[in-house]
């Protein structure tokens, strides 16, 4: 914290002015600047959820870039593996390490109040970023920045119910399985609750909801276990791209088709992230048809609260991203959700050229 920094310096300070009562030579042999510039520094311990996903590698890439010496942190980085256990764990030991700042991006939403109540005993801010912790009281964190799971997954539906209005596609023959992300996380329960509100409102037949862990592993083999189980699948709406991918492979190696042609026996695969150039691809090759943005890119955005917490600024309790929604399908340009009007960002093999289709 910055008073814990502010003691660091009056110390280094009176240690200069006793080091100048020695000899020259004393001096010079004592001094070490590495150890002042490292009291400089702000320590931030981040406990970041696993390495589930490519969102996720990009969201561990973007703190790694921000929090560097050079732009005068120190990062202590614990990737729990996806276990709550080893998070709630490197959490104590950030606390055990008087770092001056908590970030972390929390596996699921329940479960945090004890240690959350630990670091705030200790006087530790902990910024909560990506997903959400559910506690009874908001003063266990100073400020969350993440996505709005909820709108992605309302985007992803309406994209679905406006595409098949404008094809003249009853409800009743939308048959439709959700792969969904880790069980109790902010994103699954979000996008979750997206298609659900949706099939009822609209009529579709919601056949599954099943968890895949947001990884292509078990996408596919949900996918393999869905297929042998409903002759009818016409869509699959999966909680995030990895599983789009696995769901993908295991579509084709049953002899079936991915595609938007869902009542000429095509499997439409909607998704979730956008962040990397495999999705892209798909998504230009009309296998995936329909993406719901969700931008990894917090490094930046945390440091701005850290920033702002340092010179005695209060950032926003809860700051939310903008995100778009992409396809390569031209059926559908905007949506309008609640009132606002999004607009569907058409993906071109023009439009991509120049880029590397990567965030
Ligand atoms: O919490 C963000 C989600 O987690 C991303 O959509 C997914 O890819 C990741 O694993």
């Amino acid at each position: 914290m910055y008073f814990k920094r502010v003691i660091a310096t009056a110390i280094i300070l009176m240690l200069g002015i006793w080091f100048a009562g020695c000899t020259d030579s004393a001096a010079h042999e004592n001094e070490n600047p590495d150890v002042e510039a490292a009291s400089e520094r702000i320590t931030v311990g981040f406990s970041q959820l696993g390495a589930e996903s490519d969102w996720r590698s990009e969201n561990t890439e973007s703190m790694k870039a921000t929090f560097t010496e050079e732009n005068g942190y120190t990062l202590i980085f614990e990737d729990g593996q996806q276990k709550q256990a080893n998070q709630i764990r490197a959490i104590r030991m950030f606390i055990q390490q008087e770092v001056d700042y908590i970030v972390l991006a929390p596996v699921m939403e329940t479960g945090w109040e004890t240690v959350l109540q630990e670091a705030k005993d200790a006087g530790i801010p902990v910024i909560i970023v990506d997903r959400k912790v559910d506690v009874s009281d908001d003063s266990l964190f100073t400020c969350w920045i993440g996505s709005d799971f909820e709108l992605e997954g309302k985007k992803a539906a309406e994209w679905l119910n406006r595409y098949a209005t404008a094809k003249g596609i009853a409800p009743t023959d939308i048959h439709v399985v959700n792969i969904q992300g880790t069980k109790g996380s902010s994103p699954q329960i979000g996008r979750t609750k997206g298609l659900a509100d949706a099939a009822r409102a609209n009529g579709w037949d919601l056949m599954a909801e099943v968890p895949g862990d947001f990884t292509q592993a078990k996408g596919k083999e949900v996918m393999e276990s869905l297929l042998r189980q409903y002759a009818d699948i016409n869509v699959v709406y999966c909680e995030n791209d990895n599983e789009a991918f696995g769901a993908i492979e295991a579509i084709e190696a049953a002899g079936k088709k991915v595609g938007s042609d869902i009542t000429g026996g095509e499997i439409m695969v909607i998704s979730f992230d956008g962040v990397n150039r495999e999705a892209i691809r798909y998504t230009l090759e009309g296998k995936i048809t329909c993406i719901a943005e969700c931008n990894p890119l917090h490094g930046p955005r945390v440091k701005a609260m850290i920033e702002a917490l340092e010179t005695g600024g209060t950032p926003e309790k809860f700051s939310y991203v903008d995100e778009g929604i992409f396809s390569a399908d031209q059926t559908v340009d905007v949506l309008n959700i609640d009132g606002t009007d999004y607009e569907v960002t058409i993906l071109t093999e023009e439009s991509m050229s120049g880029d590397d289709k990567n965030r």
